[in-house]
């Protein structure tokens, strides 16, 4: 099963693409993440990507198509995978789709998880971040046992360098000139499906479970 998450900065693509690798047993694949290790490891892309995460802006689609298309045709990908946070423009996705076409392969859905911008400004100034295993916290609705440490590894968690109010708003105003189109794109494809981002993490995974199937 082929899946992508659509859906704004801070909707929760990362929250439920994490329930869905786990669920169904396929590779979680977040754009962000794996800028955020070659951020943390001073590598030479981390050091162009950072220019651009942190003023808000998508880092330039030759430096994040490869990499993603590279990733995808490692042995693990063999029964599917959760793409999060990419395709986010369209020549993105039409990169990718002539990558999968090269396979004889295609995406099966597009999940556009749903949630207005009002709702997003909050989430972020709550998200808590580990730099080292990828978990995500929020300190109100999935705070963790002791205050600023990762409950699944220990280590220390961050708020991230973009997740500052200024630096969201730009996102969000990226998100909708950039990435928003692709709802159409996919929606053209017959493989959009929207989910209501706004309740609760675990309903929001029921509605996707409901599409996915059991
Ligand atoms: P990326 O890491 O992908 O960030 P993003 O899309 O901005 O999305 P987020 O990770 O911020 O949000 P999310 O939807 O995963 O939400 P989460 O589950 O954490 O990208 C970062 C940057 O990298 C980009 O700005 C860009 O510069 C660059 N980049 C990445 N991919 C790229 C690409 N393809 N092309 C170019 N540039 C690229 O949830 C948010 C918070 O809300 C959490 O605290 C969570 O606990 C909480 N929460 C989640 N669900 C719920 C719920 N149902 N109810 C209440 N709280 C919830
Ligand atoms: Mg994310």
């Amino acid at each position: 099963m082929k899946i992508i998450m659509l859906g704004a900065p801070g909707a929760g693509k990362g929250t439920q693409a994490k329930k869905i690798a786990d669920k169904y047993h396929i590779p979680h694949i977040s754009t962000g993440d794996i800028f955020r290790a070659n951020i943390k490891n001073e590598t030479e892309l981390g050091k162009k990507a950072k220019t651009y995460m942190d003023q808000g802006l998508l880092v330039p689609d030759e430096l994040t198509v490869n990499l993603v298309i590279d990733r995808f045709k490692n042995p693990d990908c063999a029964d599917g995978y959760v793409l999060d946070g990419f395709p986010r423009t369209i020549p993105q996705a039409e990169s990718l789709d002539a990558a999968l076409a090269e396979l004889g392969e295609k995406i099966d859905y597009a999940i556009n998880v749903d949630v207005p911008d009002d709702n997003i400004i909050n989430r972020m100034s709550g998200r808590r971040a580990c730099l080292s295993c990828g978990a995500t916290y929020h300190i109100v609705h999935i705070p963790t046992k002791e205050e600023g440490i990762c409950d699944r590894c220990g280590h220390e968690l961050i708020l991230r360098d973009d997740d500052k109010p200024e630096t969201v708003n730009k996102r969000l105003s990226v998100y909708h000139e950039q990435t928003q189109p692709l709802i159409n794109y996919y929606t053209a494809k017959k493989i959009l499906v929207d989910v209501d981002g706004t309740k609760d993490m675990a309903d929001v995974f029921d509605a996707i479970v409901k599409i996915l199937g059991a």
